[in-house]
């Protein structure tokens, strides 16, 4: 049975069992590696004892009991589906059965907490294919001044702090993310004193910290594939190197730039290249010391597929 196979295959990365917070099941991956069929459109995440389904096709009846009763064998309390057309926008997620959480929960991830909201929201409020990255930022933030921008709910602060980061600037768009940010950060008892959160636009806030003549030990850039801000539309497509020329004037001397696209439509030499052209626009040379792609827990059949492309790269 096909979610079995994928949950036995979540035991086997040390998953399951152990971790609150992981994907259980990813879509056509893990579809056609067990003979899923129906579920090629399916992903299931899993938040302690909750689910968050997202389906990007209309589910028959069949396999949505098929769901059910696989996760109430589980020991599930609730699941939620949210239903993600490939075109236009996203509906609210549905009960599928039990009761998610009306309020926000935390669940931990790797000694982080984090809070989940399953219910009016679009999307639960952590990046579970960033898992790695927030690894490698509590690995290596120690005594580092870190920028962090597109920051969402801040989870990517967060691994900084608590990787002892000496200050961890937290910027985003949207106030809503920014105070759940906050929450996230004092969550997880890190210090008031070392963080800093802005609400505001990217593209306004770059050359007022060049202005300034602040820069930072680590930048941390995860944008959305298209964003419409006060400066104008946006996309990961088109804007790259745009984006990239006024991130690389911030980077103090041997400083660290982590910086990944979500988006199966720019291939890795299109983004290595991109950014490459951004450092020599800003005539700074660094050189990428780790690559970040999808976890194991995300199977992509192609590398196409593989949606999330990251580069850490360092300032030599
Ligand atoms: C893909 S999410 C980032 C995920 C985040 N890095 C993480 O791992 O949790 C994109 C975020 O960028 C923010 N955003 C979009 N356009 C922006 C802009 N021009 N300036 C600042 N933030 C922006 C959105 O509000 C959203 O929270």
């Amino acid at each position: 049975m096909s979610l079995e196979s994928a949950w036995q295959k979540r035991i086997t990365l040390g998953l399951a069992g152990n971790a609150q917070t992981y994907r259980v099941f990813h879509g056509a991956g893990d579809a056609e590696a067990s003979g899923g069929a129906g579920l090629e459109n399916v992903s299931i995440d899993r938040f302690g004892d909750h689910y968050w389904i997202t389906a990007w096709a209309i589910l028959s009846e069949h396999t949505r009991d098929k769901l059910k009763d696989f996760l109430i064998a589980k020991n599930a309390r609730s699941a939620v589906i949210l239903f993600r057309p490939r075109q236009g926008a996203a509906e609210l997620p549905r009960v599928l059965f039990g009761d998610p959480p009306t309020d926000k929960f935390a669940v931990t991830e790797n000694g982080m907490r984090f809070l989940i909201q399953l219910q009016d929201t679009r999307h639960p409020g952590l990046f579970l294919d960033h898992a790695p990255l927030r690894t490698w930022l509590k690995q290596h933030s120690h005594g580092l001044t870190v920028l962090n921008t597109f920051a969402y709910t801040g989870s990517l602060s967060v691994a900084a702090g608590m990787g002892a980061a000496a200050m961890v600037t937290t910027l985003d768009l949207s106030p809503h993310y920014i105070a759940w940010a906050k929450q996230n950060w004092l969550g997880n008892d890190l210090p008031a004193e070392t963080a800093d959160f802005i609400s505001g636009d990217v593209f306004e806030w770059l050359p007022r910290f060049r202005k300034r003549g602040r820069t930072f030990d680590l930048i941390i850039v995860d944008p959305p594939s298209s964003s419409r801000g006060k400066h104008g539309h946006f996309s990961t497509r088109q804007n790259l190197v745009t984006l990239h020329d006024r991130v690389f004037p911030l980077l103090s001397p041997a400083g660290t730039l982590a910086t990944s696209v979500n988006s199966a439509q720019i291939s890795w030499a299109k983004f290595e290249a991109n950014i490459m052209r951004a450092a020599d626009n800003q005539r700074v040379r660094v050189k990428i010391i780790e690559k970040l792609a999808l976890p194991e827990s995300f199977p992509a059949r192609t590398p196409d597929e593989s949606y999330l492309k990251g580069f850490i790269l360092k300032r030599i």
